[in-house]
């Protein structure tokens, strides 16, 4: 199995952004060029609140639902948190973790990004495993061994079975909301050596099915390019997808 074989995922992250009142009007100009292509894939990943309003909009859509955070505990004496449970019963199918904004704000260690995954895999929601090093860490010359240890930290005691089921987003910290992406060269570079991560854990054979995506500031002028390299699969969306430019990115990839 090898690129041709894996699906790509247009995945957009909404962060603390919209509101549910304006997700009908944000619909209407994205879903004209919202299409999908064979073996195409795509997600938008909202604010805990707006769930219902985007599901409601998508219906009829094959666009789907994700949300960006979710709690590490089943339920009980967590106030403000958000369980696995109640996201699938919203009809969630994909959820962000480990985002560096919330190992950044909330000081979430690879412990908790386990755990949270964990919770997913348990409630049927596709974990979106975010990973990336900063801008100090790369000018270190630590960005691979930085990231590895974070995919190790990540997967902790999860089966070949359940990391089927597993979606890695690298994002260097450096790119994300800046305007500076990441040349294709090293997004390239950084997505090959997660997948080699995951061959020496998983096997090779597991590892060419896994998606990986790159995400930092990526659009409708530099998709294609990102998403033509062997071993990125697909996109995490931050800005771009908060606009109908999110369509020109799907577009890309139905083109790849
Ligand atoms: P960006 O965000 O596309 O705005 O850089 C990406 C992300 O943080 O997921």
């Amino acid at each position: 199995m090898d690129k041709k074989n894996r699906n790509a995922l247009i995945a957009g992250n909404w962060k603390m952004n919209m509101l549910a009142s304006q997700v009908p009007a944000y619909w209407q100009g994205l879903e004209p060029g919202a299409k999908l292509g064979e073996g195409v894939s795509s997600a938008l990943c909202v604010p805990f609140p707006l769930i219902p309003a985007v599901k409601a909009a998508l219906a009829g859509s094959q666009v789907k639902v994700g949300a960006q955070d979710v709690s590490s505990h089943d339920k009980g004496a967590y106030t403000g948190e958000v369980s696995a449970a109640m996201l699938a019963d919203l009809g969630v199918d994909y959820c962000i973790i480990g985002h560096s904004e919330r190992r950044a704000y909330h000081a979430e260690s690879d412990e908790l990004v386990n755990e949270k995954l964990k919770a997913l895999l348990g409630a049927g929601i596709t974990p979106i495993m975010c990973c990336g090093e900063s801008l100090e860490q790369r000018d270190a010359g630590v960005t691979l061994s930085f990231v590895e240890s974070q995919i190790k930290g990540g997967l902790a005691g999860i089966s070949a079975e359940d990391m089927k089921k597993v979606v890695i987003a690298y994002e260097p910290i450096w790119a994300i909301g800046t305007g500076r992406t990441a040349t294709a060269e090293q997004a390239q570079e950084v997505c090959g050596y997660i997948r080699g991560v995951l061959a020496g854990l998983y096997g090779q054979e597991l590892a060419k099915g896994v998606q990986v995506l790159y995400g930092g500031s990526m659009n409708g002028k530099n998709a294609a390019e990102l998403l033509a390299q062997p071993d990125i699969d697909g996109g995490l969306i931050g800005g771009a997808s908060l606009k109908p430019e999110f369509a020109d990115i799907i577009g890309a990839a139905n083109e790849g």
